[in-house]
């Protein structure tokens, strides 16, 4: 493995590399589950005062799961109704959101109670509906409202798992969205096949970049090449962050015109080059000291990856640094955001996988290089950060 022995890596504690394999103790397991699959426990459980708590905990994580879906479609509506922006300048009631939401009164104050139960707004006695916490976030967080809308996608594509999971499927409704994935030929693409992703990519890259930008120090590097970078959101957030920092922008053509376009908005066109080209195909821009890859990796199946990494490995100089931020498995404490929900929303787009610390500290191994450390960003369960230098002998 690449790990840089007594690097800060060893020091970033709950992002250590862990064994993936630890072996399940068995009998304890066996043990364990023919207890809670028993009827006979779960109502002693749930009578004695000390688990009481604890059956209860496990009763209602079991039925958040069951209900998950639900809870998506209410938010969904909130979202595709503007409910939050309804709420935006205050209290309103019942009555006059059924009117500016063209719904019947009844089903406004089911979806309003529906809506409260799960913090996106509060309702009071009197039928006043405010914003709640985690409406009050949405509202102010278009990047989240963009991904609860296309999410309509990720729905359509999981009515039937199993079919994804055997892959019956021929084509899904996030493949057509990401169609770069599946096409052998990614440079000929137009404008109208790549501007709904990138579009998307660019309203939730802010918070992204804020996090990778306030974990890592891009200010010490002359010269920064965002490969895939997008209508280049993370190349404008880091011109703020580092006034003297020169960029390069690689990606598809029609993707490259949209940044060109976003960038020329920011006068940033001195400070920027962009080229053009099919990373798997096209030779990559030289005289960067710093290249980044944010939320490219995860898109591709292994021998893309490795491939990709293997190309920049020729390109970056041997004292140049490797900035990898994606979300990624196996995050303490937000497990299920990255092998659940990430796992899942790949198999459907067709193409790639979250991977953990571990994994992409091999597949970069492979690569050619070295892992120097894992950053701590304030939400891994969003993206999480691996700086990688050149290892000194060439692959
Ligand atoms: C998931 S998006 C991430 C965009 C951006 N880095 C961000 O985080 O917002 C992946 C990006 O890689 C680009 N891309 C995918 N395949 C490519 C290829 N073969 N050559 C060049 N760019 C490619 C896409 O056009 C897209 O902009």
């Amino acid at each position: 493995m690449g790990l840089s022995q007594g690097t800060a890596l060893e020091q970033a504690g709950d992002d250590l590399p862990r064994n993936p394999r630890r072996p399940l103790a068995g009998r304890w397991n066996v043990f364990r589950s023919r207890l809670l699959a028993s009827d006979r426990f779960r109502v002693i459980a749930a009578r004695f005062p000390p688990t009481r708590p604890i059956a209860r905990r496990q009763a209602r994580k079991l039925f958040d799961l069951c209900a998950g879906f639900v809870y998506s479609q209410i938010l969904y509506s909130c979202v595709r109704l503007r409910l939050f922006h309804q709420l935006a300048d205050g209290p309103r009631n019942i009555r006059e959101l059924a009117k500016s939401i063209d719904l019947e009164e009844d089903e406004v104050a089911r979806l309003a109670s529906a809506a409260a139960s799960l913090k996106l707004i509060e309702v009071d006695a009197d039928g006043q509906c405010g914003l709640g916490p985690l409406g009050a976030i949405m509202l102010g967080s278009p990047g989240i409202t963009a991904m609860v809308e296309h999410h309509a996608m990720l729905y359509e594509d999981l009515t039937d798992p199993i079919a994804l999971l055997r892959g019956e499927k021929q084509t899904t409704r996030l493949g057509d969205y990401w169609p770069y994935v599946a096409d052998n030929f990614p440079a000929q693409l137009d404008e109208a096949a790549v501007k709904d992703y990138s579009a998307l990519m660019a309203a939730s890259q802010q918070f992204i970049a804020e996090e990778v930008l306030a974990a890592y120090p891009v200010q010490k590097h002359r010269c920064l090449l965002d490969i895939g970078g997008g209508e280049g959101a993370f190349i404008l957030a880091a011109a703020m962050k580092a006034p003297d920092l020169k960029f390069v922008l690689f990606d598809l053509p029609p993707v490259v015109g949209l940044a060109r376009d976003r960038l020329a908005g920011h006068r940033l066109l001195d400070r920027v080059t962009l080229v053009s080209g099919d990373f798997f195909n096209d030779p990559l821009p030289v005289g960067a000291d710093l290249i980044t890859l944010v939320r490219v990796i995860h898109d591709h199946d292994e021998e893309r990856a490795l491939a990709l990494l293997r190309e920049i490995r020729q390109i970056l100089p041997q004292d140049g640094t490797l900035l990898l931020a994606e979300p990624m498995s196996g995050t303490k404490r937000a497990q299920p955001a990255g092998a659940a929900y990430f796992g899942f929303y790949l198999l459907a787009m067709g193409s790639g996988r979250p991977r953990s610390i571990e994994e992409l500290t091999d597949l970069l191994d492979r690569a050619g290089f070295l892992v120097d450390r894992v950053l701590r960003t304030r939400t891994p369960m969003l993206v999480r950060g691996i700086v990688a230098r050149p290892k000194r002998s060439t692959i």
